[in-house]
């Protein structure tokens, strides 16, 4: 069986590919979220997953929750095959952005510091605890999803500050892990999956996630050691930094 772990997992991305990878039927997803008393729908994925989706708390910018996911994991599980770092936050959403994280004048340091937690540091975190439980995985890999926006030549005119500026930071951060893992043969890759409807991307998004996510899911699964420290789009093209 292959082992994937996934955060952010209640809602919107993150639990189509919980249930995406759980229909594989050679696969354990464990399904991360902060609040799984809240998780009506990712538990109920899991009630219906005969055993593959197993619903797991982490708030990935809690140092404790981790320890204690990692500790859940490694009870059950010899390894880790694929970590997604999808959990992040866009205060307020594309619809309504929160002033203080994004708009000059109104920028708030806590505001924007609590972006950069959740969206560049906690990958990073996340992914050092469980560094260890991915060696041990096959062909293992550490996909972060990351956005377009952050991506300099695509967003020449600057933009709305925090969100697309942690991302930017995660794809750096991407590379950093990308280098110092290539040798543990670990493949770490920054994502897009699409501008989607979610409750961040809102109702004037482009895709539904089901148009995008499952294609995003076969890139992920195509991606190899030669991929390593690269950004790709949702259908597989490399993006631009
Ligand atoms: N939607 C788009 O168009 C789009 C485009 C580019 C990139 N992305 C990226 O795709 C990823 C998923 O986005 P989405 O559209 O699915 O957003 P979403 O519907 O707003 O869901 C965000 C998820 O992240 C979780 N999360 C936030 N902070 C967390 C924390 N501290 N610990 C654990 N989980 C936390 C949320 O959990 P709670 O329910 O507990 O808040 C929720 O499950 C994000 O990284 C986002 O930046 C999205």
């Amino acid at each position: 069986m292959r082992t994937v772990l996934i955060t952010g997992a209640n809602r919107g991305i993150g639990l189509l590919l919980s249930r995406l990878y759980g229909e594989r039927g050679d696969t354990i997803v464990y399904a991360t979220c902060r609040r799984p008393d809240r998780a009506n729908d990712l538990r109920s994925l899991s009630a219906d997953s005969g055993g593959a989706v197993r619903v797991l708390q982490l708030d990935v910018t809690d140092g404790p929750s981790i320890a204690a996911c990692v500790e859940r994991v490694r009870n059950e599980a010899a390894c880790i095959d694929l970590l997604i770092n999808n959990a992040g936050i866009l205060p307020g959403g594309v619809a309504a952005r929160e002033p203080s994280s994004s708009a000059f004048g109104s920028l708030s340091a806590e505001a924007m510091l609590e972006v950069f937690r959740t969206n560049t540091i906690a990958p990073v975190t996340v992914s050092q605890a469980f560094a260890a439980l991915l060696q041990a995985g096959d062909e293992p890999r550490i996909i972060n999803v990351s956005s377009d926006a952050g991506s300099f030549s695509r967003s020449a005119t600057g933009g709305s500050y925090a969100y697309p500026a942690s991302k930017a930071a995660l794809n750096f951060m991407t590379r950093c892990m990308a280098a110092d893992l290539k040798d543990s043969g670990i493949v770490v890759a920054a994502v897009h999956p699409g501008f989607v409807r979610t409750d961040m991307g809102g109702p004037g998004a482009h895709n539904e996630p089901e148009e995008t996510v499952p294609s995003l899911a076969e890139v992920i699964d195509r991606l190899s050691i030669e991929d390593t420290g690269g950004f790709y789009n949702w259908d597989g093209r490399p993006i631009p930094w």
